[in-house]
């Protein structure tokens, strides 16, 4: 043991002395523009370094040079928490899709017939984010998005934007946060990196205008030629009527919004408007990826409000990815967290867009058979943002009988039998949550990033604890300390790694609702309706207790009937509730604080009846729960009030003989709004 421990120190001692070299010699070479070691040798330092930590994963440095290499990028800024969040958009990627979209809005908000809706279009840049606060109109800050709620403070770092002055000119509001997208164009980023070496170089402008904002030396990020487009409102203490107005100001502020934007008022003119876009798209300066859709009238975008992260009134229309070609070698079959079984093209290697790709979803059998995909047939491959790589068609079949795909009658992985669910295209190992793949996937899905984010803790170091029985379930994590002298002798493990594992678990144990219920896994409930869930109820027994009847489940806005059914499913295993249970012994979960604003109906419990006119069932049931009303589906004799619309039937009566009080909906809508 003790020889372990002196060749772990070894390692870290060698990890600590590159890490200082390479800092040393980046600074010569960046900051001061002269360096003091020929590129090789400095090479050499690189190659080293990034060798061990691929070899010790688990004794990687916190500050390894890797994660910073070329800059200083570090995580070191002050950070600023936004005055209204900074939200995501959904993705939408045809007409159809528009279509939808345009359909919920126009049901969202009561419209009947041929109404058409104002929208403002524009090109979705690929840069990244930047939040400006202007306070009695001089600029006070501007942030990254971070999190949504809270970013890192940039504000030296943009100084040299030209589209982003100091101060406004004109009639400004006392307070008003201003968005857009900071961005390189193509062409000075081809001459940002024409002067970096090889080892430097950014992937693309993106990537390159965010390490060019993010740096701590702000004189290298005024030295870029950063870009701003404006194109959103955060908080503001006036009102405005529609993004137009607001558009119209920020000209006359000169912080330009896109000059490409266009104000439409049907779906065909947005498909038009998508087509011309997508048309000068390689003619641009800039690199873009889609449209964004916004509804014109910010009445109603706040009478939509939000969904999870994504505003209901705006949506991303997506231009298709890029594609290649490549032979499929082989085909493997993975089993997931949820027991479906992927699937995956084996390729021979292909650059696409920049990276190279070797593996492809195949999605499931009835893709397969669909687009009739056999083992050595040539096939276009596509991959969209950041999603798994996809096959799309075959270009040239394999002939051999061979090259046929079917689908394995047992689990690849437990050897259980495999079914099919009706209406279900996925294949599904019948071992529920008891297969060794699924819990591994579980076990791995908790400790990622977006879920319980143990750091140093990743699907290799899951998978060998998991085969030696020191964890079976993710409550078990909270208790590897039992485990420490036979981990600590363990391949790959020494008393530092493990210790730093105690304490990344130990951080981990103070966790929001929302990221608890995403690290479930319940199958469809990822981080918009973790979200949804977590605005929707104080508490985890709150959900658990809800859950229990399907009716409360169908009145959280937001959530699908399959995100329903699964998690029906998940809560009827014991062991799930089991699971739960012993979490909670160890995480400390914070109950959402969710903001209410006092109303004739806080706490109260409403139902629901008949068609309403003024207001769609969606709105009411939104407004409602924005005061802290819970709305019940069915009438008892803890009802407070029922509400009712046109052609009430069963449930008035049910009211009248419990003596439930009633409402008109034009009653509602004075109260509520009052
Ligand atoms: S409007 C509610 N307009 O896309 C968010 N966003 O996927 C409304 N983006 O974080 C954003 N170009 O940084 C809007 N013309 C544009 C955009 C744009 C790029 C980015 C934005 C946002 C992300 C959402």
């Amino acid at each position: 043991m003790k020889s372990k421990k002196n060749d772990e120190e070894k390692i870290v001692n060698r990890l600590k002395k590159l890490a200082s070299l390479i800092k040393k010699h980046n600074f010569h070479y960046h900051t001061k523009d002269k360096p003091l070691i020929s590129d090789k040798e400095f090479d050499l330092l690189i190659r080293e370094n990034q060798n061990i930590e691929k070899e010790y994963p688990n004794l990687v440095l916190k500050n390894s040079p890797n994660n910073k290499i070329g800059s200083k990028i570090q995580n070191k800024f002050k950070k600023i928490q936004h005055k209204s969040t900074m939200l995501s958009l959904a993705n939408g990627f045809d007409k159809q899709d528009i279509y939808e979209f345009d359909e919920r809005i126009k049901k969202f908000l009561n419209y009947k017939g041929n109404v058409e809706l104002e929208y403002l279009c524009e090109p979705k840049i690929d840069g990244l984010s930047l939040n400006l606060t202007y306070l009695n109109g001089k600029l006070n800050s501007a942030a990254t998005r971070g999190d949504g709620s809270i970013g890192e403070d940039v504000t030296n770092n943009i100084l040299n934007i030209k589209n982003i002055p100091n101060e406004l000119k004109g009639n400004f509001p006392n307070i008003i946060e201003i968005r857009g997208e900071v961005y390189l164009n193509k062409s000075d980023f081809e001459n940002l990196n024409k002067n970096l070496e090889q080892k430097f170089k950014f992937a693309n402008p993106r990537n390159a205008a965010a390490g060019s904002l993010r740096q701590l030396d702000n004189s290298i990020s005024q030295s870029r030629p950063l870009n701003f487009l404006a194109h959103g409102l955060g908080f503001c203490s006036e009102k405005y009527k529609t993004l137009v107005n607001f558009y119209e100001d920020l000209n006359k502020w000169k912080i330009l919004p896109n000059t490409l934007r266009k104000k439409v008022s049907s779906i065909d003119s947005i498909m038009k408007y998508y087509n011309e876009i997508n048309n000068l798209r390689s003619n641009l300066d800039y690199d873009i990826d889609g449209l964004v859709i916004k509804l014109n009238s910010i009445d109603n975008q706040i009478r939509l409000g939000i969904v999870g992260k994504n505003p209901r009134w705006s949506i991303a229309l997506k231009f298709s990815a890029e594609t290649a070609r490549t032979i499929i070698n082989s085909i493997d079959f993975q089993v997931g967290r949820t027991g479906a079984i992927t699937p995956v093209a084996r390729l021979n290697k292909v650059n696409l867009g920049g990276v190279l790709i070797s593996n492809a979803t195949l999605h499931n059998f009835d893709e397969i058979n669909k687009k009739d995909i056999g083992i050595g047939d040539l096939v276009e491959i596509q991959r969209a943002g950041d999603v798994i790589p996809q096959v799309n068609k075959v270009l040239k079949k394999n002939k051999s009988k061979k090259s046929k795909i079917l689908p394995p009658q047992f689990c690849p992985v437990c050897q259980n039998k495999t079914f099919k669910e009706k209406n279900e295209a996925v294949i599904r190992c019948s071992n529920k949550y008891e297969c060794k793949a699924q819990k591994i996937g579980q076990l791995t899905h908790f400790i990622s990033k977006k879920a319980l984010n143990i750091d140093g803790f990743g699907e290799k170091q899951a998978k060998q604890l998991f085969e030696l029985n020191y964890i079976n379930n993710p409550s078990d994590i909270f208790q590897l300390k039992q485990y420490r002298d036979l981990i600590i002798s363990l391949e790959g493990w020494g008393e530092l790694s493990f210790n730093n594992l105690l304490k990344s678990i130990d951080i981990s144990k103070k966790i929001t609702m929302e990221k608890f219920i995403y690290s479930l896994g319940i199958r469809f409930i990822g981080e918009i309706n973790s979200e949804i869930i977590a605005n929707e109820y104080k508490t985890i027994d709150d959900f658990l207790l809800s859950s229990k009847n399907n009716e409360n489940l169908y009145n959280v806005d937001g959530l699908g009937p399959k995100a329903i059914s699964s998690i029906k499913d998940f809560f009827s295993f014991k062991k799930n509730i089991e699971l739960i249970e012993n979490l909670k012994k160890h995480i400390l979960i914070q109950e959402s604080n969710k903001q209410t604003k006092n109303n004739f109906f806080t706490n109260k419990n409403i139902v629901f009846t008949g068609t309403l006119n003024t207001l769609s069932r969606d709105e009411a049931k939104h407004l409602s729960k924005s005061v802290g009303a819970k709305i019940l589906s069915s009438v008892s004799k803890n009802t407070d009030y029922l509400i009712i619309g046109e052609k009430a039937g069963s449930k008035e009566e049910k009211a009248k003989k419990l003596k439930v009080k009633i409402l008109t909906e034009n009653e509602f809508v004075k109260k509520i709004k009052d």
